[in-house]
């Protein structure tokens, strides 16, 4: 993957009436094409719908600034590191050789998206997905954040232990200019005690508002002082404990605001630097998986037309979940018992040694699965309708358990082992066991970029609906489910279905950067293949 591969102005250039290019946008009609469905004496009636639309979008890149909480963690530096030797072009030497920087991993900058065929030989043609819309490149990323601990980032990126030492002695001076994370907030209630020792670079005081106003104000600066059109909010620090949702706290916009006043003990850091970023209106990401986003953010977010997207990284076992889970449902096999352990070493594995900072993460991990049982009422029974219609409880579902431990000798390197065990033809058993090593920061790293760089694109890009009376063209909803891919747990419109299928995940985006060009969906009918 070439640094400067996408750096061309139209790597693709759609030929359609569909699809027009001015200097400044790119604009494209779609037609979103569904059904609706109806049963009636156990019948499904089923009408064909067709809603014509517009998007449009920005084709200049806002020059792009990443602010991270967390940045001297080891997500924090591994990113900062890995982007400054891609900058600099830094080679470093390992026991196997030589290594160039690159961006594997990254969905973005490392794999392709099929847009067609060659009509001489007709051939698939592929092309990079950063190709398909222009994006910011990982290596114009301005990077800066905050962390309670103030450890310089040179040093921070050696306490991580992470980087071969050959790239860690390259890439130390380029971090050393970064220097000193920002000092941050802490709230000692909200992440394990484990973590006091590091807490040596904070905001002073106790008031919630004063710390709100300071994070605005670090957001301003940052952006002055770097001549930025765009700030992207990145939550990669520890994993808070769940807040409780309290009725008159934290449930509307406005009782968040006024409790943010008030210094009220249950809103979280990682609440106060969402809040802090939508007011400045730009967007925030939260790569944990506490819920920072109660209630009354989502509103402060729709109110402020802000973009939010969350929650959770979904780098190894969770990601290879989504795929083990759906491929067997959807092959016919049930699983009955899904079995996860991960043990890891690393200072996230230390804080996720207490207990209400792992019940965060046991949340995020165990919903995976639910979509794609639901969907196969042939397989799990539904659930039993109550007496007012609705149904009672989730119905029939494998058992799913997940558990960590902290073992400080493997470091960053976390293992995943997990057991499917399903029935099969005529009761019939399979087990399947998977063991996935994973060097946790170098698999999390690439997914905050698509992130932070989806999350840019986002923002640019507008829609209008052409069916009836036409109008303006409007940002889309502040919930950026499209980023679903690389989540563990999608934050969606309230309302609407999580999608855990990662399949259905990545074509949901690939059908959106195509449509914003104004080319189909992808279907892998291929009728021309199938007829004489
Ligand atoms: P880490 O523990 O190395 O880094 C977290 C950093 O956050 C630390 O430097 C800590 O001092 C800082 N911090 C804690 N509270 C803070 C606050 N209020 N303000 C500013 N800084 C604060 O952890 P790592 O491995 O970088 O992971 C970061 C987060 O990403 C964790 O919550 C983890 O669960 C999540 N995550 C990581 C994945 C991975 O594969 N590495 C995958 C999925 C999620």
């Amino acid at each position: 993957v070439h640094p400067t591969a996408a750096r061309r102005p139209h790597a693709i250039v759609v030929q359609s009436e569909n699809t027009s290019y001015s200097d400044e946008y790119i604009t494209a009609s779609f037609k979103n094409r569904g059904a609706e469905v109806t049963v009636s004496d156990g019948q499904y009636i089923i009408n064909p719908t067709v809603q014509s639309f517009e998007f449009q979008t920005k084709r200049a890149p806002s020059k792009t600034g990443l602010m991270m909480i967390g940045v001297g963690g080891n997500n924090g530096t591994t990113l900062c590191a890995t982007i400054l030797a891609n900058r600099h072009n830094i080679v470093w030497h390992t026991k196997q050789g030589i290594q160039q920087p690159n961006y594997v991993g990254s969905l973005l900058r490392a794999s392709t998206v099929r847009i067609g065929n060659d009509p001489a030989t007709g051939k698939d043609v592929n092309v990079p997905v950063s190709d398909v819309l222009p994006m910011v490149h990982p290596n114009d990323l301005v990077l800066s954040g905050w962390d309670i601990s103030g450890v310089p980032l040179d040093k921070a990126m050696q306490r991580a232990q992470v980087l071969d030492y050959d790239l860690q002695r390259q890439v130390a001076p380029h971090l050393a200019l970064i220097g000193k994370p920002l000092p941050s907030i802490y709230y000692p209630d909200f992440i394990a005690a484990n973590q006091e020792a590091r807490a040596d670079n904070l905001i002073p005081g106790s008031d919630k508002q004063a710390h709100l106003e300071h994070i605005r104000a670090d957001i301003r600066k940052f952006k002055e002082d770097n001549g930025l059109d765009r700030v992207v909010v990145f939550w990669t620090a520890n994993t808070e404990r769940y807040s409780d949702i309290i009725p008159g706290v934290n449930d509307t916009a406005d009782n968040l605001l006024a409790s943010i006043k008030s210094s009220h003990s249950e809103v979280s850091p990682s609440t106060l630097f969402a809040v802090a970023a939508i007011l400045e209106g730009e967007p925030f990401v939260n790569g944990a998986p506490q819920n920072t986003f109660v209630p009354g953010v989502i509103e402060l977010a729709e109110r402020h037309q802000s973009f939010i997207g969350g929650d959770d990284l979904k780098s190894g076992q969770t990601k290879l979940k989504s795929v083990l889970a759906e491929f067997l449902v959807n092959a016919g096999i049930k699983p009955l018992s899904i079995a996860s352990y991960n043990h890891l070493g690393n200072n996230d594995g230390h804080n996720l040694s207490a207990e209400k900072q792992f019940k965060s993460k046991e949340i995020s991990k165990s919903s995976v699965v639910d979509d794609m049982v639901d969907a196969n009422r042939l397989l799990y029974k539904a659930p039993e309708v109550g007496p007012k219609g609705l149904p009672v409880g989730k119905g029939e579902h494998p058992d799913h358990i997940v558990v960590i431990k902290y073992v400080p000798a493997v470091g960053d390197s976390k293992r995943a082992i997990d057991e499917y065990y399903s029935e099969i033809f005529c009761g019939g058993r399979n087990t399947i066991s998977i063991f996935n090593e994973c060097e946790d920061s170098l698999l999390a790293t690439p997914l905050i970029l698509d992130l932070t760089i989806l999350t840019e694109l986002l923002t640019r890009v507008k829609y209008r609906k052409t069916s009836g009376e036409t109008k303006e063209f409007a940002p889309l909803y502040p919930v950026l489910s499209l980023l679903s891919y690389m989540l563990k747990a999608p934050l969606v419109k309230p309302g609407t279905d999580v999608v855990n299928s990662l399949n259905r995940q990545r074509n949901a985006l690939e059908s959106f950067l195509k449509a914003c060009v104004g080319l189909e969906s992808n279907s892998d009918l291929l009728l021309e293949t199938r007829i004489w």
